[in-house]
Formats: C-alpha cells, sequence, structure tokens
C-alpha cells in the first residue's frame, strides 16, 4: 500500500513538474536566470534611479527586481506567470528587506496594464518580443526606457545597445 502511494506521489511530482517547466515555456520564454552581472549592466544601461518605477516581464526568481530597488533605489514590480519562481521571488524580497518598494505579481504579463512604467526590462525570445512590442506600444508613455537581454525588439530601432552583453536599450 506504502509504496503503490510513493509511486502515485512520485508520478504526481513528475506530471507537475513537466506542466510546470512546460507553460512557461507555451506563454513565453521559460526560465533562464540573466546573469546578476548583466542584470546591473542593464539597470546602468537604462540609468535606472529612485525615481523610476520598473516593471520585469517575467521576473523570474525575482533578481532584476530586487537588484533594482536595493542597489537603484527604485520601485520594482515583476511579473511572472510561474508560480514557484513566484514564491522563490516572494521570499527574496523578503529576504533582501525591500518588500517596502518592491512587488511580483503572479500573472500573464500581456493582461497587465504597464502604464505606469517609467522603464521594462525584458528576457524573453525573438518571437515572443514581436507581441511584446504591440503590447508596450499600446501601453507605455512616450519616454519609457525598455531594456532587452539577448532578444531585439524588431521594427524598433535601439537607442544605444551593447554588444558584448547583448544588452538593447529602447525610448519610447
Ligand atoms: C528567460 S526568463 C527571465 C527571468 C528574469 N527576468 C531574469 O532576467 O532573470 C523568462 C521568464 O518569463 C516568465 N514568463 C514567460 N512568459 C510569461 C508571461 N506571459 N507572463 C509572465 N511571465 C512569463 C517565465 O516563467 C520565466 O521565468
Amino acid at each position: 500500500m506504502i509504496d503503490w502511494i510513493l509511486i502515485l506521489a512520485i508520478e504526481t511530482c513528475i506530471i507537475l513538474f513537466v506542466i510546470w517547466i512546460a507553460w512557461s515555456g507555451i506563454v513565453g520564454a521559460p526560465w533562464v536566470p540573466t546573469p546578476r552581472k548583466r542584470v546591473r549592466s542593464m539597470l546602468e544601461f537604462a540609468d535606472v534611479n529612485h525615481d523610476d518605477i520598473l516593471y520585469d516581464l517575467g521576473s523570474g526568481d525575482g533578481r532584476i527586481i530586487v537588484m533594482a530597488a536595493k542597489e537603484f533605489g527604485a520601485r520594482s514590480i515583476g511579473i511572472e506567470v510561474d508560480p514557484l519562481r513566484y514564491l522563490w521571488s516572494k521570499v527574496s524580497i523578503r529576504r533582501n528587506r525591500v518588500s517596502s518598494k518592491v512587488q511580483v505579481i503572479k500573472r500573464n504579463f500581456f493582461k497587465v496594464d504597464l502604464e505606469d512604467a517609467t522603464v521594462v526590462t525584458l528576457y524573453q525570445g525573438y518571437e515572443i518580443n514581436k507581441k511584446i512590442r504591440e503590447k508596450l506600444s499600446e501601453d507605455l508613455q512616450p519616454g519609457t526606457r525598455v531594456v532587452s537581454y539577448r532578444f531585439i525588439l524588431d521594427g524598433w530601432t535601439p537607442t544605444r545597445t551593447n554588444d558584448d552583453e547583448s544588452i538593447y536599450l529602447y525610448v519610447v
């Protein structure tokens, strides 16, 4: 009986794990974290400061939103569809004592209004960036900075690029 329950539990865990991995890959890019050194470069590149409201679209473990608040003084909001990364980033926000400045929302970022953003960070994929670009065009105020890691926003001309680190800055 115990063997049977154990096998069922393991099978359930495997199925949940596969769904979890596949889900974020279906609605956007799967979780691949930006190296912290690159996160710092992205935030420096966009000149993030304490006047900014930064959104990270697909915020993973929350490393961008935490660093934006902790080292650059910005208010930051992460949007993450994956429940485990969402919970992980909640823990990271508490551990880094930035709860007053940082928030994470468990949602599909296509369904979140980005109107008050002054900076948007992205690490998605080439194809998904085309859809994101349409959303950004609709939601963002003129002057908002968009920093994309590794993938360009096809059809927009970057204001600055850092080719060595694959960082692209756009100003709406
Ligand atoms: C390549 S990772 C980047 C994570 C983080 N921004 C970083 O730079 O370390 C992409 C993240 O986007 C999330 N994601 C993909 N599509 C999404 C969507 N439509 N809404 C919210 N999150 C999404 C994935 O779950 C994953 O954590």
